[in-house]
């Protein structure tokens, strides 16, 4: 399974859930690929937000290693499932569909906690404290993947 994170800017919510799944998978001993990308140019090849970073490391996990780059086409050859945060990734993903097989990829990342499209809010322009709040929502989705891959389900 190849499994793709999107957010806007690639700094703050795609990194994060990218190192938490990675991590669950781990633990799991579940074998996935897992990247994530943005929309948004304005932090391309940057290293992830340093309050992302801060909350990712209270939790032991390392996302600095994490580059921001861009969505492209490709990404649907690449991987099978694309998790996407908010509707306006949801807009912006649609200028890459070249086919239903692309489009069928593409999901909110909340629906696989409780099957609606909830947006996960974006922190950037708020404080740790939202940072945190995001950190523990991704982390809620990222356990329902892992525990959904390791029992071979559909994510
Ligand atoms: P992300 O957060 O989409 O979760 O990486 C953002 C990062 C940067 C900006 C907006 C959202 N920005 O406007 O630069």
């Amino acid at each position: 399974m190849r499994i793709l994170f999107v957010c806007l800017g690639n700094i703050c919510r795609s990194p994060m859930a990218e190192g938490i799944l990675k991590k669950k998978l781990a633990e799991r001993n579940v074998d996935a690929v897992v990247e994530s990308a943005g929309f948004e140019s304005f932090h391309i090849n940057e290293p992830p937000d340093k309050r992302a970073v801060k909350i990712a490391k209270k939790n032991g996990i390392d996302i600095t290693e994490s580059r921001s780059r861009l969505f492209t086409s490709d990404d649907f050859d690449k991987f099978d499932r694309i998790f996407i945060m908010e509707s306006s990734n949801n807009r912006d993903i649609k200028y890459f569909t070249r086919n239903e097989d692309d489009l069928k990829k593409v999901k909110y990342l909340m629906s696989v906690v409780h099957g609606k499209n909830e947006a996960v809010p974006d922190p950037y322009f708020g404080d740790e404290k939202g940072f945190e709040k995001t950190f523990q929502t991704l982390d809620k989705a990222c356990t329902t993947i892992a525990d959904k891959l390791k029992n071979k389900e559909e994510i």
